[in-house]
């Protein structure tokens, strides 16, 4: 089993999983040049102010406003308004595959594959948050698997290190060398004990079946 699929070559490490989705944005303004994101309602991204700019709930926002970056909220699914609501002057899209502090809420393929479709179309990144989805929760080890459809860069943390603090983003190939030296980096991000237990966990992941147990549990719930 392979954990990361091949069309992706470049994994950010990071301690959680809002530092995850704050260098998946950093990572769509280097390479588009372009500054605003479309996020989703009811959507939940993190709590630091990168990753609280495009999440899509007023309860963990209100107190900050205003937020850094600039952001349009779309329903989430509303598959019939992709074609509007993806402008060529974004940058990227977010999304979460299955959104979970929002209740749980699976997307819907068929608004998978249109933003994926639009969003290649016109040259604007797309995003897959799965913090809460990936490694081997969904049945796949990354949910995005199960609807057949790959972003740019998606994000996962959580379980990864067993208990221990990790975020990552991983960036499809194509877009090789990112950043220069010092534009992104973290004194403990990679260090030795959580990458130790990172790959603990990646073997059992593999070794114990994760995604098949996951599934075989789902389908008999
Ligand atoms: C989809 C999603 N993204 C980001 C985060 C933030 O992760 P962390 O709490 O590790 O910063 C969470 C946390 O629940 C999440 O569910």
């Amino acid at each position: 089993m392979k954990v990361v699929p091949s069309s992706f070559g470049k994994v950010f490490l990071q301690n959680s999983g809002t530092e995850a989705v704050e260098v998946a944005l950093k990572i769509a303004r280097k390479i588009s040049k372009k500054a605003e994101f479309l996020a989703f309602l009811n959507s939940f991204h993190g709590r630091t102010m990168g990753s609280l700019s495009v999440t899509g709930n007023e309860k963990y926002r209100r107190a900050f406003e205003p937020m850094p970056y600039k952001v349009r909220f779309a329903p989430f699914n509303a598959v019939d308004q992709v074609d509007k609501l993806v402008t060529e002057d974004l940058a990227a899209v977010i999304v979460e595959p299955i959104q979970g502090e929002g209740g749980v809420n699976p997307a819907k393929p068929e608004f998978l594959r249109a933003l994926r479709q639009v969003t290649r179309e016109r040259n604007v990144l797309l995003i897959f948050d799965e913090v809460q989805t990936g490694f081997g929760r969904t049945g796949r080890v990354w949910a995005f698997e199960n609807y057949g459809v790959e972003p740019d860069i998606f994000t996962a943390g959580k379980s990864i290190a067993g208990g221990l603090p990790i975020g990552v983003a991983v960036v499809r190939r194509e877009f090789g060398d990112i950043f220069e030296p010092g534009e992104h980096g973290s004194t403990f991000a990679g260090n030795p004990l959580v990458m130790a237990a990172a790959k603990a966990g990646v073997e059992v992941l593999i070794n114990d079946n994760v995604p098949e147990r996951a599934r075989a549990m789902g389908d008999s719930s």
